[in-house]
């Protein structure tokens, strides 16, 4: 899809299809009433007789005709002006999209980016229409042998905005929307075609795009350096693990690197702790974090931020087998610290223990690892958030931040010591498992262990990363708040004359996302 701006009066828009808004009492947004004007009130018209409700997700289609250059109308409807919030917004764009889609336009304006959103700006608007479009756009077919064909696709879709800022918040989309669909395309791909090696490729393909290096470490030398809880989870399955390193390097040559770390698991049986049949297939989304990080990396080079990034994959398959682990083996991690496995299906922390270990090399600025880790995650959060653990309170403030801005949102739990003794292991220096409850905070928990010599936060997207059932699919999260924790950094680190060039987020989105409770103090 190509994308772009309009900034000019509505009625004389030529496309194909003009997508206005209509409220479920009747009113229309700004570019709606020039329109209604110019045609000579059509649209109240419609309205009036009935034939559009304005109830959210409706639509009406009218001819252009007389006065306005638009082939034809699209009336949509918005539902109520005060209920008008994100996800309505989110969920118009879809609508409007799917709709011209249907109309066979080829191209369509959406007019309606002058609804006006609580505590958002029309930057906001435009990155937002950007990713909902390409969301519902979406399809994944590249293992169907027969691809459905649009015979008048639409290619070209473009936002009416007057915000001074709303072509660089349409570069800004379309990057966060091409590092999605990248995380969508790599999660989306079962794990016969997905394995850590393909992971690896795709690793190195998308440096070469971009020009930054890609190292990749396989069995021999992940031995070398003692990766042993890594090579633990790996020695149950036939493919070979891979532990790729991407050194994005748009920052100043001595300014110290963000650092992200992504569970790589490329299908996760549970090992010898087997899980159980129902939806197993899922798991093959068990590499979501891994493909967040390649899909961030992604957004970050298209938007050439002056930053440092190294991204780090830790991707292997966790099977059950003659050679897998088994319950109560003890292994010595990569920082000599050792672990009993009392559960193979806590393989997640294992094989992040070790990446946390092999980054500290890098003498990084912060580590955020990201990881479908924890069945409790879904639990305590559902699909809406995800769950954020931290060391640093000023790193968790930045991203819950970088959540809200980008509507990828996350919710911090406690990481108290209090809850570390719920891993003590008779035999070893501490078990993978903490029983029953808190899960997601023990495994953050454990993590922490590994993260003590720098500044961490740990993203649980077990519940976000994914929809199961109908409408199975990666969601692309959370690739929009890992890009927007980067803008921000890289906002941070700019002379103040460029920080127009970064998002221009409402200051009432950003005030205090803070939970009220369950707070790491
Ligand atoms: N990959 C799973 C976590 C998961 C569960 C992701 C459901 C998405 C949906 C992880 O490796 C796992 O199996 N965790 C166990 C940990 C337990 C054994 C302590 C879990 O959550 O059940
Ligand atoms: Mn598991
Ligand atoms: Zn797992």
């Amino acid at each position: 899809m190509e994308f772009s701006i309009k900034n000019q009066a509505p009625e004389k828009l030529k496309t194909d299809c003009l997508v206005l808004g209509v409220y479920e009492d009747g009113g229309l947004t700004e570019s709606g009433k020039a329109v209604d004007k110019a045609c000579g009130h059509a649209i109240a018209k419609a309205v009036k007789s009935g034939d559009l409700t304005g109830k959210a997700g409706t639509t009406l289609l009218l001819a252009g005709g007389e006065g306005v250059a638009a082939a034809r109308l699209l009336l949509l409807g918005l539902g109520k002006a005060a209920e008008f919030n994100e996800k309505a917004y989110r969920a118009a764009i879809a609508a409007a999209v799917a709709a011209a889609k249907g109309t066979g336009s080829k191209d369509a304006v959406i007019a309606f980016c002058d609804a006006p959103v609580k505590a958002r700006d029309g930057a906001w608007q435009v990155r937002q229409a950007v990713i909902a479009a390409e969301e519902s756009l979406y399809k994944f077919d590249q293992l169907k042998s027969k691809k459905d064909k649009d015979a008048r696709p639409l290619g070209k879709l473009a936002f009416l905005s007057g915000d001074e800022a709303a072509a660089q918040a349409l570069v800004e989309g379309k990057a966060i929307a091409e590092g999605q669909k990248l995380m969508k395309d790599l999660a989306n791909l079962p794990s016969n075609h997905c394995t850590p090696t393909y992971l690896a490729k795709q690793a190195v393909a998308l440096g070469k795009e971009f020009g930054f290096k890609v190292d990749v470490l396989d069995r021999a030398d992940m031995k070398k350096l003692g990766m042993n809880t890594l090579l633990a989870v790996a020695q149950g399955s036939h493919e070979p693990p891979k532990f790729i390193i991407c050194h994005y390097k748009g920052g100043a040559k001595d300014a110290r690197p963000v650092v992200l770390v992504g569970k790589g698991v490329t299908f996760d049986t549970g090992g010898i702790s087997l899980k159980p049949a129902p939806d197993m297939d899922e798991m093959k989304y068990d590499m979501s974090g891994a493909a967040s990080v390649l899909g961030t990396l992604k957004s970050a080079a298209k938007l050439k931020l002056p930053l440092n990034i190294v991204g780090v994959v830790a991707a292997t398959e966790n099977m059950p087998g003659g050679s897998a682990i088994k319950p109560g083996d003890i292994v010595t991690s990569m920082s000599g610290q050792t672990v009993e496995i009392l559960n193979t299906d806590a393989e997640g922390r294992l094989i992040l223990c070790d990446a946390l270990t092999y980054v500290e090399r890098f003498n990084p600025e912060v580590v955020v690892d990201v990881a479908t880790l924890t069945g409790a995650c879904v639990v305590a959060l559902g699909n809406v958030a995800t769950g954020l653990l931290a060391n640093d309170d000023a790193l968790a403030a930045e991203l819950l931040t970088a959540g809200q801005a980008s509507y990828d949102r996350a919710w911090q739990l406690p990481l108290w010591d209090d809850y570390q003794e719920l891993l003590k292991s008779p035999f070893a220096d501490m078990a993978n498992i903490g029983g029953r409850w808190g899960g997601t905070i023990t495994a953050a928990c454990f993590l922490a262990r590994y993260a003590e010599k720098y500044k961490w936060a740990h993203l649980d997207i077990a519940g976000t990363s994914y929809r199961g059932n109908a409408q199975k699919g990666s969601t692309g999260r959370p690739v929009p708040l890992l890009t927007h924790f980067l803008m921000q950094r890289a906002a941070a680190a700019k002379p103040a004359k460029m920080v127009k060039a970064v998002p221009k987020i409402a200051a009432k989105a950003l005030a205090k996302p803070t939970p009220k409770s369950g707070k790491a103090k």
